[in-house]
């Protein structure tokens, strides 16, 4: 382990005290109130914010135990395998981002999946030598060795206080008394019946025994899943990845066509990384470092933007829209040229994070008119497709702090429960580059950087951050979204240090995004005729689509947490005590 230590800042933000419910904010001089549109949750001493329920209040649960922020993550990371089964998982991957208050260590905790010994750089190719997505994503060889069981075991061992039988406990009593299915779990269930019911291991457990759908108010038991957690509460991820449970995950890739072998699941392993970092307007930024591209293109970013006097431009203006598009543009078209697993490639992080790289990228920018994608570099268009990821933060009263993403890949992953086990398995190596320069289900493209190779990580989006004020915590965030988790969780954080929002607004804003290809700046639904009008007159080729991302943050104020679930997903809640 590396630890980060944060520096000390001299920045000018000043928490206004003094009664007000929202945050306020001293800046350069100028005074700015939150304008109150939306209000967060507050709470004293410990706060869990995920997208389910139950599961915030597993985490709150344990940290009114006298638990840690890791204990309460890895009791929620276990809670959501449960109830939010189309991302929680045992049988994907992610990242854990960890700030431990009294040591003053900021790491990241790196549990991605990593490809099978036998996967390779063609294994994707049709006999014409085309990419074929139906391998890369419903079939067994799109599922990488999950990292899941050992990210969670890892962060316990290293910064908790608590057993796995104490944080696992919860998780393993809502698989096996069930839990109350809630109108986001029937309807995804409902809406993705065709892809999971072709499984019969998967349709036997999320579907009732005459076919039926299960409907809000229904009570899911997943017996088999709560007999895997009880082996790993007893035997850890041992339990897992050896033994009855990693046959029976091996067994079911093999005949779904895959190549995943027992010894594959034995050598997985978890690593701890020294975070990417960066500054913006006198906060320090930490987030997560390569196989993810997330943090090192939302310092990118931020350092693009930290050049343009955005609060001044205003909040969602077609002049700062038109800057975050094409600052975003040339971010992913680097993304698809440098970024890979850093234990495979050598990634530039350094150069990509400088502020003079930013600096240079900025003066090829024109502030009135949009640079074509294809001038910056070539590229293919591609369409969106939907994806599901979940994101959760935790503070407790320690402040200690923990922002973790972690994901099957598509919704419910491959679709595929490994047969005696309840467990869902991820449908991952399609965020490899199946063939570079062809785009993934998310229509990114990737370059040599992420071909497929034995042992490796795919590139992920996925962006667990933490914002430093003054070296302590004060904004923790992240969201799913596939290739929007970078640009959802950078609205997050320049909305609240640029336009002074409290927590709730900062959320509940109109997002966009710009991802190089397709060439397009797609918007959410509300954004004014006239402003996509004025975007349009600039050469931005706005496309209005459905909401993007599902942010769960937490702001650390003087006055207590602050906390606020993304309205655009069901089923959220923000827990705290
Ligand atoms: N599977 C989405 C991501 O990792 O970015």
């Amino acid at each position: 382990m590396t630890p980060f230590k944060l520096l000390a800042l001299s920045c000018a933000f000043i928490a206004a005290l003094g009664g007000l419910p929202q945050a306020s904010f001293a800046r350069d001089g100028a005074i700015y109130r939150s304008m109150d549109l939306a209000h967060p949750e507050w709470a004293r001493h410990g706060m869990v914010v995920s997208q389910e329920a139950y599961a915030s209040k597993i985490g709150l649960q344990i940290l009114q135990q006298g638990g840690n922020a890791v204990d309460a993550a890895v009791a929620v990371g276990f809670g959501l395998a449960v109830t939010l089964p189309r991302a929680g998982n045992l049988g994907g991957g992610g990242f854990m981002m960890v700030h431990m208050a009294r040591e003053n260590i900021t790491v990241a905790i790196d549990y991605r999946e990593m490809a099978p010994a036998r996967a390779h750089r063609d294994m994707y190719l049709d006999e014409q030598g085309n990419a074929d997505p139906r391998l890369s994503q419903f079939h067994g060889l799109s599922v990488g060795v999950p990292g899941t069981v050992m990210g969670l075991e890892l962060a316990l061992k290293e910064y908790g206080t608590m057993t796995l039988p104490q944080v696992m406990a919860p998780a393993i009593e809502l698989a096996e008394q069930g839990f109350i299915v809630n109108p986001g779990l029937a309807g995804s269930l409902r809406g993705l019946k065709k892809r999971l019911a072709g499984w019969p291991s998967t349709r036997e457990i999320f579907y009732k025994d005459n076919g039926e759908n299960y409907r809000p108010g229904d009570r899911l038991v997943q017996a088999d899943l709560a007999q895997s957690l009880r082996i790993i509460a007893a035997e850890g991820s041992k339990g897992f990845y050896h033994g009855p449970l990693a046959e029976k995950i091996a067994a079911a890739v093999v005949e779904a066509g895959g190549v995943m072998t027992i010894e594959d699941l034995a050598n997985y392993t978890a690593v701890i990384r020294e975070p990417v970092t960066g500054t913006y307007r006198g906060y320090d930024i930490a987030s997560m470092p390569p196989p993810s591209s997330g943090g090192t293109h939302i310092i990118e970013i931020l350092n693009i933007m930290e050049g343009y006097p955005v609060t001044e431009l205003g909040h969602n203006s077609a002049a700062t829209i038109h800057l975050m598009a094409e600052a975003m543009k040339r971010a992913y078209a680097d993304r698809s040229k440098y970024l890979g697993d850093p234990d495979f490639v050598t990634v530039p992080t350094t150069a990509l994070t400088d502020k003079s790289y930013a600096a240079h990228l900025r003066q090829t920018i024109d502030q009135n008119r949009a640079t074509p994608s294809k001038s910056l570099s070539p590229g293919q268009p591609a369409p969106y497709e939907s994806n599901e990821t979940t994101h959760y933060s935790v503070v407790d009263k320690w402040g200690n702090v923990v922002s973790n993403t972690y994901t099957l890949n598509f919704s419910y992953g491959s679709g595929l429960v490994a047969r005696g086990t309840g467990i869902l398995l991820n449908n991952e190596m399609d965020d490899f580059s199946a063939k570079p320069g062809v785009p993934n289900g998310y229509g990114l493209i990737g370059g040599d950087s992420n071909a497929v190779a034995a042992g490796k990580r795919p590139l992920s989006s996925m962006s667990p951050t933490i914002v430093f004020k003054d070296g302590k915590p004060f904004l923790v965030t992240g969201s799913p979204g596939g290739s929007r988790i970078i640009t959802s969780t950078l609205q997050v954080i320049m909305n609240v240090i640029d336009h002074g929002m409290n927590i709730a607004e900062a959320t509940n804003s109109t997002r966009i995004h710009h991802q190089w290809f397709p060439d397009q700046l797609r918007i959410e639904k509300n954004l004014s005729p006239d402003t996509i009008q004025l975007l349009r007159d600039k050469g931005q080729n706005v496309v209005v689509r459905s909401s993007m991302g599902s942010t769960q943050s937490i702001m650390i104020t003087p006055e207590g947490l602050y906390g606020a679930s993304d309205p655009r997903l069901r089923g959220a809640l923000v827990a705290g005590y």
